[in-house]
């Protein structure tokens, strides 16, 4: 198919039938208001973006999410020198996805478990933007799961019944892990914030986006911790069937990265792991993380409609 890309138009491939899309002959170092604008359009509709070949510098990348909104600072990990909005995204020869290798001093590769960036913050990020540069010759996917496809697909009675619970969400577990361990190791490079404690907050298992106006589900293995309003054995069961029934594999989609590839997720309706298959490889990037707001299913100013109430 011929590449075609104006001011009025995006040429897309989509990926899955539910999330993802390709970008085709589109520069994310030089866009101009109007093929920014259909970008938006498209990360919305498709939730997760991937583009090739992309060629920014670090101020860019900053520049590039700096157009979806205010940005991001990790809470547990710092950015390199001079740049706080950046999270570092680096495996290689001494990386591990395993707990026990990871206590016993390998170092922690990101996002190896389903999660939604920083869920555990009161506020959890917009989106992400990760370009990387580096990638092993083989393997070092990243999967992403519509939450919006997991939700729709429930029963309403289901459906209508997890949008009457919260769930805790810690970053203690998740953190402790990769960062605790890594600030032995790395702390010259980029440092853990040790002044800052493991952040938590309670979000609504079921949330509405707030620009598409769509449901969501919002929970996910990395950060979730339990149900609020349920005890601890119907808590643990849901949650794990919730989990399972988002990683259904027809509510996903899997990313191949190139060197330079650049992915951008909207990190309020889905959820990500990134495939530790590559032992002993390089993959290597920066993400930019974009701030977002409180995820509600309903705003206080927001009513019901009011059936049978006219006349
Ligand atoms: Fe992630």
């Amino acid at each position: 198919m011929e590449i075609v890309m104006s001011r009025t138009t995006l040429d897309i491939t989509l990926l899955s039938g539910h999330i993802g899309a390709e970008i085709h002959g589109l520069d994310l170092a030089a866009l101009d208001d109007s093929s920014f604008a259909l970008l938006k359009q498209a990360f919305l509709e498709h939730q997760v973006l991937i583009l090739r070949d992309q060629q920014l510098t670090r101020d860019q990348h900053i520049a590039l999410g700096r157009r979806f909104g205010d940005l991001h600072v990790h809470p547990m990990a710092k950015g390199p020198e001079g740049y706080p909005e950046i999270f570092p995204i680096e495996a290689g020869k001494n990386s591990s996805n395993d707990p026990k290798a990871i206590r016993g001093g390998k170092r922690a590769v990101n996002g190896g478990n389903w999660h939604s960036d920083v869920s555990c913050d009161e506020e959890p990020p917009l989106g992400s933007i990760l370009y990387l540069r580096d990638v092993p010759p083989a393997g070092g996917d990243t999967l992403f799961a519509s939450g919006y496809a997991a939700f729709e697909a429930l029963s309403p009675a289901l459906q209508s019944f997890l949008e009457g619970l919260t769930a805790v969400h810690s970053g203690e577990a998740t953190y402790r892990l990769h960062y605790g361990n890594q600030a032995a190791q790395d702390r010259s490079r980029f440092g853990f914030r040790s002044d800052q404690p493991y952040p938590e907050a309670v979000h609504p298992v079921v949330r509405t986006h707030p620009e598409t106006g769509r449901k969501s589900l919002f929970v996910n293995r990395g950060f979730t911790r339990e149900i609020v309003e349920l005890s601890h054995t119907e808590s643990q069961a849901l949650l794990e069937y919730l989990y399972r029934h988002q990683e259904t594999p027809e509510f996903s989609v899997r990313l191949h990265w190139q060197p330079d590839s650049i992915a951008l997720w909207d990190n309020r309706c889905t959820q990500h792991r990134a495939i530790f298959d590559y032992a002993g490889q390089v993959r290597r990037g920066e993400r930019v993380t974009i701030k977002g707001d409180r995820p509600y299913l309903r705003r206080e100013n927001d009513r019901e409609p009011q059936w049978g109430l006219v006349g």
